[in-house]
């Protein structure tokens, strides 16, 4: 039998699933946060289906210059959720896993830069990269395993950290907004 809160997040539209929580962790008093606790959305998915869903609302709402920082342990959904933003975004064709080549680029309306940083063991790879210029730059960045890149993210940026939950294709997607305008996109995110 499943688990109630399965059933909701099957039942219900995404939209309906998710609630802007307190963080747990105390941190500094910024423009995203209420009473100096950074707000922190978090949605449940019950498929990849779901998933590329949501990263296609969040796609839509993007636009050049946004970076989208992704973490959590393999095969937790982030390339599943980047094919979605880039789709959203408006690339063309199929977003498929960067994993050997670091990263890829998608040309549409705007350039999506997509880069697994999961092989990434040395800074210096960074900057082979051109990571820098690349979040200077005037397309979509999403970072997969953004951890490693941690020195390089500009300060406002959206973090997305994706969670196994009990239930093996349910994942809990935790939207931390860092800065005024990631706010308004998870703002717009919770809305239909
Ligand atoms: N709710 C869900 N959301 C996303 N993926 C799901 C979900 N349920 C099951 N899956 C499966 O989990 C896997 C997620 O793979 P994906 O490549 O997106 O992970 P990843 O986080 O990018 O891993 P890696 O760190 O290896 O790049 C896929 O096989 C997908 O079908
Ligand atoms: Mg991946």
């Amino acid at each position: 039998m499943s688990a109630p809160w399965r059933a909701e997040a099957r039942s219900r539209p995404l939209s309906g699933v998710g609630l802007i929580l307190p963080n747990p962790e105390p941190r500094t008093p910024d423009r995203e946060s209420v009473s100096g606790r950074a707000l922190e959305l978090r949605l449940h998915t019950a498929t990849p289906e779901e998933t590329e869903a949501l990263g296609r609302r969040l796609g839509g709402l993007l636009r050049a210059g946004d970076v989208i920082a992704l973490s959590g342990d393999l095969g937790a959904g982030k390339t599943v959720l980047a094919r979605g933003i880039a789709a959203g975004a408006g690339a063309a064709g199929h977003v498929a896993s960067p994993t050997f080549t670091f990263l890829r680029e998608y040309h549409g309306p705007v350039t999506i830069y997509h880069a697994d940083l999961y092989r990434l063991d040395r800074p210096q790879q960074l900057e082979d990269l051109g990571l820098d210029e690349i979040l200077d730059g005037n397309g979509i960045v999403v970072l997969e395993w953004a951890e490693k890149a941690r020195p390089l993210l500009p300060p406002e940026h959206l973090w997305i950290t994706i969670r196994f939950m009990n239930g093996e294709d349910t994942r809990e997607l935790a939207f931390s907004p860092k800065g005024a305008r990631y706010v308004e996109i998870i703002e717009k995110l919770t809305k239909a």
